[in-house]
C-alpha cells in the first residue's frame, strides 16, 4: 500500500490562491499518520485527494494497493477500487449518514462495493461493536443521536467496507475523553493489523502520545515531516501552525527528561508518582 504525491496543487476557485502547493509526499507503512495545522491550512483538501474526491489539476497522485497502481485523477475510472482500499471519515459526520435506520448506515458501504446482504449485515454488527455502539441502537435513526453517536456510526460505516487505508478528518472533535481512549485503542488494533492509518487532529497531546510520524502544514505547505520528538522543537513551525507543545513534551524539558515518554500516566511513572 502506497500513497504519493509529486508537485500536488489545488486551488477551488480560478483565480484563488491554492488551498495545497506543491505538495510532495510519500506514505507506504502501517504507521498512525497526525496531520496537525490551523484551520484553513489545507489539511482535509489534502487527504480529499488520496481517494478522489478532489482531482489536483497539476501534479500526480498515485495509489498502489497489492499490484494496482492507480493515478489519480478525472480520467480515473475504477475510482471506486481506490474508494474501497482508502476510507474516510468526514470532518462533519452528519454529511456520511443518510440511510433511515443505524444498522442500514453502517451496511450501506459494504454493499455499495458489491458485498451481499449477509457478508454487509456481518461486517456493520462487527464494526458496530468494535465503536462500542450499542446494538438496541440498529433500529434508530441516525439523525436522532448526539454529535458523538454520530461520529461513532461513521466510523462504524468505513470500518464496515475493511478499507487498507482509514482517514480520519478530526476524529475526536465531539468525543469525550472515554470515547477518545477507546477510539485510539481501536486505531492501535488497526494499526497492529496492518492498516495505514491517517489523522487530521488539532490536539497536539493525542498526535504526541500516539503518532509515528508527524506532518505539520501551514498555508497549504506541509512545514514539518518527521517524529514527535523533533515536531515540537522548532517554535517558528509551531507558531506558524498555531500549536502549542504538547504537555508531557513541556514537563519532559522542565525536568530535562531524556525517555520517551508518551503520556501522562508513563510520565508519572517515571517521577516516581501515581500520579500528576
Ligand atoms: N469547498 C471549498 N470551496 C472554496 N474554498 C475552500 C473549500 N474548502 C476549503 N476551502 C479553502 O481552502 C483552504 C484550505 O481549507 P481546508 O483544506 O478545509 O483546511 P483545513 O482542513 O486545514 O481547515 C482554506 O483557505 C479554505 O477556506
Ligand atoms: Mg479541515
Amino acid at each position: 500500500m502506497k500513497i504519493e504525491f509529486n508537485n500536488v496543487d489545488y486551488s477551488y476557485s480560478k483565480k484563488g490562491t491554492s488551498a495545497i502547493k506543491d505538495i510532495n509526499l510519500s506514505l507506504d507503512k502501517n504507521e498512525i499518520t497526525f496531520i496537525l495545522g490551523a484551520t484553513g491550512s489545507g489539511k482535509s483538501t489534502l487527504v480529499q485527494h488520496m481517494n478522489g474526491l478532489l482531482y489536483s489539476k497539476s501534479g500526480v497522485v498515485k495509489v498502489e494497493t497489492g499490484d494496482n497502481v492507480y493515478i489519480v485523477n478525472k480520467k480515473l475510472r475504477n475510482i471506486k477500487d481506490v474508494r474501497r482500499s482508502v476510507g474516510m471519515v468526514f470532518q462533519s459526520p452528519e454529511n456520511q449518514l443518510f440511510e433511515n435506520t443505524v444498522l442500514d448506515d453502517v451496511m450501506y458501504g459494504p454493499l455499495n462495493f458489491g458485498v451481499d446482504e449477509v457478508g454487509a449485515k456481518t461486517s456493520a454488527v462487527e464494526s458496530l461493536e468494535s465503536m462500542n455502539v450499542d446494538e438496541s441502537y440498529h433500529q434508530k435513526s441516525p439523525f436522532k443521536l448526539s454529535g458523538g453517536e454520530k461520529r461513532k456510526v461513521a466510523i462504524a460505516g468505513v470500518l464496515a467496507c475493511k478499507p487498507q487505508v482509514l482517514i480520519f478528518d478530526e476524529p475526536t472533535s465531539n468525543l469525550d475523553n472515554k470515547s477518545t481512549r477507546e477510539f485510539f485503542d481501536l486505531i492501535q488494533e488497526l494499526k497492529n493489523q496492518g492498516h495505514m492509518i491517517i489523522i487530521i487532529s488539532h490536539n497536539e497531546n493525542l498526535a504526541y502520545e500516539y503518532a509515528d510520524r508527524i506532518l505539520i502544514m501551514a498555508e497549504g505547505n506541509i512545514i514539518f515531516d518527521g517524529n514527535h520528538i523533533d515536531a515540537f522543537k522548532d517554535k517558528i513551525i509551531l507558531d506558524k501552525a498555531n500549536i502549542e507543545i504538547p504537555f508531557v513534551a513541556k514537563v519532559k524539558e522542565r525536568f530535562e527528561l531524556t525517555q520517551d515518554v508518551r503520556n501522562i500516566k508513563e510520565l508519572a511513572a517515571l517521577l516516581g508518582r501515581e500520579s500528576l
